[in-house]
Order: structure tokens, then C-alpha cells, then sequence
């Protein structure tokens, strides 16, 4: 029986792996490239194109966002709601990515040990937050979240205006020259609790009022 035009590319490596790179160039290009044009993942709007409510890291937040990132909190939170009806009910609005322009790195995450926290900013009060940072179990007695008792001390602040010009190389938002002139003053003292807090408490409020 004569082979198939689909045999022969089965049966060779070669044509196989030029016409399977082919189709997943094209398809890859067809999906991605769009993105980088769309208004709705490159400006501060949702998918109705409204105007969201967020800002650009302080430098408080930005100080808070470094340690969250080295005390590996998204090893077990993600920053990621789902557009399913068992998530929007436990986390509020689903995520759109119009509210993550401002974060290089993003902190997304994929594992779920404890809940999501993308629109965790004023669920709690900061004493909660700080309370529940130093040992979890003060308030949630069951919690198996582990404690972070040495936050409880000075930040490290030194190299704030390196971050926000490091930021302006790869960010959306440029810090102007007198922004990160005032940066050293504003986290001046500033403890590693006061800085994480900072970060957690301004979390996913942008969409809050858009449904
Ligand atoms: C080993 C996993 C783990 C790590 C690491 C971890 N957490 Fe948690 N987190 C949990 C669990 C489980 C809960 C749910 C129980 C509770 O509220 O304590 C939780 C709850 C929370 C809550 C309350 C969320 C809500 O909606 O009730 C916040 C805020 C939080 N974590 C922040 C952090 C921060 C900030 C860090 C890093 C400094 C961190 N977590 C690191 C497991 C973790």
C-alpha cells in the first residue's frame, strides 16, 4: 500500500522535528506577540478597559516586596486568582493583568500551602498582620504557617534608589529623579515587619470597586 503524506513525516525524524518546530513557532508567535500590543496587559485598565486604581510601588512597599521574595512566602502563596466561582467567592474579583504592570518580578506563584493573597491588602488590620508575621499561631491556632520572629527589625534600606533605578531599566513606571532623591527619607528606620505589612496592605485593592 502506497504510504501516506502523513507516514512519511511520521516515519522521518528529521521532517518531523523541522515541521513540528514550524508549528510551534507559528502558534506560539500567533498567541504571545498580540499580548505585548494589548492595551488591557500593558496599561493600568481591566478587561472592560476602566482604569484601575494601581499605583506604582512606594518605596516602603518596594523594600516589603524584596523580603517577601527572600523569605520565599510564594513558595506557599500565590498572587493569582482564578476566574472560577470557588475562588471569586473565597478571594473577591478574579485577577486581570492589567493589576500586575508594576511588578518586575512578578509573584504569581503556583502553590497554594496557605490561600491566596492577591486582594489580601485590607482584609486584616496591620497589628493583625504584624501579630500573625511573628507567629502565626497567635491568631490562627491551628495554622501551620511557619513564624517569622526575626522580621521584628531594622530594614535594609542602603540600596533603595539602586532598586527604583534598577526598576526604571525594566519597568512600566519610571521613578522621576525626585522620587528616588526622596526615597532614602521615606524608609528611613523602617523595620522588615513595618516593610512586609506595607506590601501585604496595599495588595490587590485596585480592582475593589470595579465589577
Ligand atoms: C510553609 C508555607 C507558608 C509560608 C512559607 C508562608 N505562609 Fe503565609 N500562610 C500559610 C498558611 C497555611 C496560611 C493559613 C493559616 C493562617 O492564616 O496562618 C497562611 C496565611 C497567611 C496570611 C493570611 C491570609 C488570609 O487571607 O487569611 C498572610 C497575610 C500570609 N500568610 C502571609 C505570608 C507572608 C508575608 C509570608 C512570608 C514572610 C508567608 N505567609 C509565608 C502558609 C505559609
Amino acid at each position: 500500500m502506497a504510504q501516506s503524506k502523513h507516514e512519511k513525516i511520521e516515519k522521518n525524524v528529521f521532517l518531523m522535528i523541522v515541521l513540528t518546530l514550524l508549528t510551534v513557532s507559528v502558534g506560539g508567535l500567533v498567541e504571545i506577540v498580540p499580548l505585548f500590543f494589548q492595551q488591557t496587559t500593558t496599561s493600568p485598565v481591566d478587561y472592560k478597559g476602566n482604569q484601575l486604581n494601581v499605583k506604582p510601588y512606594d518605596p516602603v512597599r518596594l523594600v516589603g516586596r524584596d523580603i517577601y521574595v527572600r523569605e520565599g512566602c510564594y513558595n506557599c502563596h500565590s498572587q493569582m486568582i482564578r476566574p472560577f466561582r470557588a475562588e471569586t467567592e473565597r478571594y473577591g474579583h478574579y485577577s486581570v493583568a492589567g493589576e500586575y504592570i508594576y511588578d518586575h518580578p512578578f509573584q504569581w506563584g503556583s502553590k497554594r500551602t496557605g490561600p491566596d493573597l492577591a486582594r489580601v491588602g485590607g482584609r486584616y488590620s496591620d497589628e493583625w498582620q504584624r501579630v500573625h508575621l511573628i507567629n502565626p499561631r497567635d491568631v490562627v491556632p491551628e495554622s501551620n504557617m511557619p513564624a517569622f520572629p526575626w522580621l521584628d527589625r531594622p530594614a535594609k534600606v542602603s540600596d533603595i534608589q539602586d532598586k527604583m533605578r534598577a526598576l526604571n531599566k525594566v519597568g512600566l513606571h519610571k521613578y522621576s529623579d525626585e522620587e528616588i532623591a526622596a526615597a532614602p527619607a521615606a524608609v528611613e528606620g523602617i523595620t522588615e515587619l513595618d516593610a512586609v505589612v506595607a506590601y501585604l496592605q496595599g495588595m490587590g485593592t485596585a480592582l475593589q470597586n470595579v465589577r
